[in-house]
């Protein structure tokens, strides 16, 4: 018998990092190395180390990695990504380093390398323009991302196309075709918010808030957008209207704050049906009992609607958008019915009212 040639790879060379990927001859993802590793790293001439790790890990965190990435003579760049709940701020912050140590050769690594490159992926997307497939099929070399970052990761590139679309968002509000329908749900719109405290969840450019906070006690429009925000914020309002960031699916940003109203534009539509009901009790865990709840969103109108460019194995709709810049996105449109309203809503929505104009549908229900 002989004995196996292979050598166990010594801890101070880069190829024993965990989950090492060499993107390119200025780019390297990895998970935790260690003291000798980062010692490696630098010797190979790396400039920049960015850790999305946490620093008090104990399965994996060094005892100060922004003291030995000093000794070294790197720069060192930490931002704690909470792998259970990702934020869009991380990913900003993560996008704005990219961006800052452009052309530096960069050492970015986790704690296996899947916060790295699902963040990557997002970055080559976001702010360099790859297309999805592309830009994420380094992350799939690593691993399949679980629930919560295959959710973060379609709702930030949802949040980026309503970013880059603010600017003339509410052309859409312009079409000839709408205006009857558009006249008719402004007008009704302040009825069932009068005197109340309202919740508004993606409240995009704010076309709605002015009419249905028009006699409202109090109406917080809220966004995950500051570009689209930005727009609203710069209209005539009722004193009532306040804004926030804020995420629709956790509604964290808003504390301890509940209300006696919720409204809703075009945001329902954009839900994953798998999503749907889990999105509905975080919304209706802010609301008193009573609460009045109004949602509007489009019908699908073979004439003017975008073109349903494929469904997906649970019943979601997609269509591909093209925005000015030229960019296409595919977006998560669906187009529900009473039917659906009424079977994810169940006993808990009362009063249920629904009116189908010709080109969107609007849903009120008291809260039990
Ligand atoms: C179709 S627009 C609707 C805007 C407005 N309510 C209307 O009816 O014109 C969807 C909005 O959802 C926002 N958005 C996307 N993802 C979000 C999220 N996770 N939480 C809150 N808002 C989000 C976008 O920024 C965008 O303003």
């Amino acid at each position: 018998m002989t004995a196996s040639t292979t050598a166990p790879t010594p801890p101070g060379t880069l190829d024993a990092i965990h989950h090492l990927r060499i993107v390119d001859d200025r780019l390297a993802t990895s998970g935790q190395p260690g003291e000798a590793q980062l010692a490696a790293i630098a010797q190979a001439g790396y400039e920049v180390v960015i850790n999305l790790a946490l620093h008090d890990d104990p399965r994996y965190s060094l005892p100060d990695e922004a003291a030995s990435v000093a000794a070294l003579g790197l720069r060192y760049v930490h931002i704690p990504v909470q792998f259970k709940a990702p934020t869009r701020e991380d990913l900003l912050r993560f996008c704005d380093e990219m961006d800052a140590h452009i052309g530096r050769k960069t050492w970015v690594h986790c704690a296996a390398n899947w916060r790295v490159t699902a963040f990557l992926g997002l970055y080559r997307v976001l702010r360099q323009g790859w297309p999805r497939d592309e830009a994420f099929a380094l992350m799939h070399t690593v691993w399949q991302p679980d629930a919560t970052w295959r959710h973060f990761i379609d709702d930030q590139l949802m949040a980026d196309y309503y970013a880059r679309r603010a600017a003339y968002y509410e052309r859409v509000y312009h079409q000839p075709e709408r205006q009857a329908d558009l006249r008719v749900m402004e007008a009704g719109l302040w009825q069932p918010f009068e005197g109340r405290r309202v919740l508004e969840v993606a409240c995009g450019t704010g076309w709605w808030t002015p009419h249905g906070a028009a006699r409202a006690r109090r109406w917080l429009a809220t966004d995950l957008n500051p570009e689209t925000m930005a727009v609203a914020r710069s209209k005539p309002l009722p004193a009532c209207v306040a804004f926030r960031r804020a995420d629709a699916y956790t509604l964290a940003e808003l504390g301890d704050e509940r209300f006696d109203a919720a409204f809703a534009g075009c945001w329902w539509s954009h839900v994953p049906l798998q999503r749907l009901a889990g999105w509905l009790d975080t919304l209706h865990a802010r609301l008193e009992p009573g609460a009045q709840v109004v949602m509007l969103d489009n019908s699908f109108v073979q004439t003017s609607s975008t073109p349903i460019s494929r469904t997906d194995a649970q019943g979601n709709s997609y269509q591909q958008r093209v925005l000015d810049d030229g960019s296409t996105h595919e977006v998560l449109k669906n187009f529900p019915t009473l039917d659906t309203a009424r079977a994810v809503l169940g006993p808990r929505a009362q009063h249920l009212q629904w009116t189908d104009h010709t080109h969107y549908w609007v849903l009120s229900y008291r809260l039990t």
